[in-house]
């Protein structure tokens, strides 16, 4: 944690070093937000970018920096920018989360806003957090460990951002209003990316793949971000095996695979070495389905050297028989848990939780409507509705009607989670923008389980302000004593976005000693817009270096004038009342 004496020295030495030093803290960063237009598969759209890059640009930084990032608004559109991962010790106020913890910058305004880094190390990415924005504003953090120490790892001979994202023809905005009017999944995507390149299996594509050149027998580190929208991957390169040593910012014990599984929200660090035969190798990218008509995104690795390169590069054999979960992928993860790296599991727990994770219906009755009912989603069935200011300001301010602060500790009905005992119907949702509140210091674990209703699936759960250990994670009903017993309290992987598998459960554990306001959601877009999300609000602790600090001066306010309000999820709960 940043003490405050601490907090202050990093902001003035922010400033003294604007002089001219060689420093990356001593930068300002300009974040301009605005529409550009961008073409992919023959098809040419406008999209909102930042300082009209796509993806957008790479911040770099060092473990305990502070980042300043000024972000300008020159888009018709409201935007906020969140720093997925940075825990922002104390300061939830630059967190970027819209009308959690601040009002959008609206049209023509900005912001100046702080990116608090502390132990934070390897790779985590920033993105839009304002409707489906972040479809199109994204773009890597990568944070180097602080001179003159290293990497847990040989210093690799060179480090390759490797950024997975999705492309639709046609303009995000549109393809949100529809998913939101229709009530069902959204339209289809058109391509998966890599580095902003579907790769030459797509149409119009083969000129701007990405290619990776490298030189035989070297160690290159590369730093994977998952921007999807949607769809956990499977990665793999062929003829290499890789080697992960970083997940969400935090290092991992060296783990030798060959695939990597992704979820949007995750980040992932591995070590590729190029000990095989000089050639081109295929990089590529897939969802998880039998069935899939979906083309993988593909990019090439391309070995220096004479040789005469294979008409078509290798292509990786995807024919594994993997489970159609992460599960597989996770349980493998350990933190490095050593001297220098220690962990800190809880284990005195004073907050025991259980969440459910469930796919609603509720009624549509709209023209518009695809089919006589919509999907929702939930929490401990409750369907977050996102208020009109900022929960964060109220609480700060102490203005009521804002939110409500009784969030269930459990669903309100047990039922068997994994087998169909429950009728679709039976399953409406409730409606509320409720917190759960957690008193400083508090030990918290939380028992996520999936459900089978909506035919269940994978949820990656991101926590705001907070990594959490994964202690386990299995199929089934979460058994206390059958499982329980399995958790990994020794050396559990800390990480900001947790896989729930599809008719399983996640155990998780953190300790509240980050007071604010966090938002918890499900990383697939289309369930958070649903509604599986909640807020947990920290409280102070009782020393000053305990408390949240003061907002800054030009936190944008609720009441600016400026862009349209876009439909957003209080609209679709108006819809669907
Ligand atoms: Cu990647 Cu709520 O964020
Ligand atoms: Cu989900």
């Amino acid at each position: 944690m940043v003490s405050p004496t601490n907090f202050l020295f990093l902001c003035f030495s922010a400033i003294i070093l604007v002089g001219g030093i060689t420093s990356v803290q001593a930068l300002v960063h300009r974040f301009e937000v605005r529409r550009t237009f961008h073409t992919r598969l023959c098809t040419n759209k406008s999209m909102l970018t930042v300082n009209g890059q796509f993806p957008g640009p790479t911040i770099y930084a060092r473990r305990g920096e502070l980042v300043t990032v000024d972000i300008i608004n020159l888009s018709e559109q409201n935007i906020t920018i969140h720093w997925h991962g940075v825990r922002m010790p104390r300061y939830p106020w630059a967190d970027g989360t819209n009308l959690v913890t601040m009002c959008p910058i609206t049209p023509g305004n900005k912001f100046r806003q702080r990116m608090i880094l502390s132990d934070e190390e390897g790779t985590l990415f920033w993105h839009a957090h304002s409707d489906w924005s972040r479809a199109t504003v994204y773009g890597a953090i990568i944070i180097l460990p602080p001179t003159p120490e290293s990497y847990p790892f040989p210093k690799p001979h060179a480090q390759i951002p490797i950024l997975l994202g999705l492309w639709w023809n046609a303009e995000i905005e549109e393809v949100y209003e529809n998913f939101l009017a229709e009530g069902r999944d959204p339209a289809p995507v058109d391509a998966f990316l890599m580095n902003g390149q579907p790769g030459d299996l797509y149409p119009c594509s083969t000129q701007d793949t990405f290619r990776l050149k490298v030189e035989p027998r070297k160690t290159y580190l590369i730093r994977m971000v998952s921007g999807l929208m949607h769809f956990m991957v499977f990665f793999k390169i062929a003829g290499h095996n890789v080697t992960v040593v970083g997940m969400d910012g935090a290092y991992t014990k060296p783990l030798n695979t060959n695939h990597i599984a992704i979820s949007p929200g995750q980040t992932i660090d591995f070590l590729l070495e190029t000990n095989q035969a000089p050639s081109h190798y295929y990089m590529a990218y897939k969802i998880y389905t039998r069935s899939s008509d979906y083309v993988p995104s593909t990019a090439i690795l391309e070995y220096a050297g004479n040789y005469t390169p294979p008409p078509s590069p290798v292509f990786p054999s995807f024919q594994e028989g993997w489970p159609s979960t992460s599960m597989h992928f996770e349980t493998k993860l350990r933190s490095l848990a050593d001297a220098k790296h220690p962990i800190a599991v809880p284990t005195n727990i004073t907050e025991k939780l259980f969440f459910t994770l469930s796919i609603n219906l509720w009624p549509c009755d709209a023209d518009s409507c695809l089919e006589s009912d919509r999907f929702l989603a939930s929490i401990n069935n409750v369907s977050m509705m996102i208020p009109e200011t900022s929960i964060l300001e109220a609480y700060y301010k102490g203005v009521r009607g804002v939110f409500t602060a009784n969030f269930p500790d459990r669903p309100d009905r047990i039922f068997n989670f994994t087998y169909v005992t429950l009728q679709q119907s039976e399953s409406h949702p409730r409606f509320a923008t409720a917190v759960y509140m957690l008193d400083y210091n508090a030990e918290v674990e939380i028992v996520f389980q999936g459900t089978i209703l909506g035919k269940g699936m994978d949820h990656p759960m991101h926590l705001h302000g907070y990594s959490v250990y994964l202690l386990g994670t299995g199929l089934g009903n979460f058994n206390e004593a059958r499982d329980r017993p399995s958790l990994n309290l020794v050396d559990p992987p800390y990480m900001d976005t947790v896989n729930v598998p599809r008719f399983g459960w996640t155990v998780v554990r953190f300790k509240a000693n980050n007071p604010g306001v966090w938002y918890m959601h499900c990383h697939y877009d289309r369930h958070q817009t649903w509604g599986m999300r909640m807020v947990f609000i920290v409280k102070d602790g009782d020393r000053p270096e305990e408390k949240m600090l003061p907002p800054p001066q030009d936190m944008p306010r609720c009441d600016m004038p400026g862009g349209e309000v876009t439909l957003g999820p209080r609209e679709l709960a108006q819809l669907v009342s």
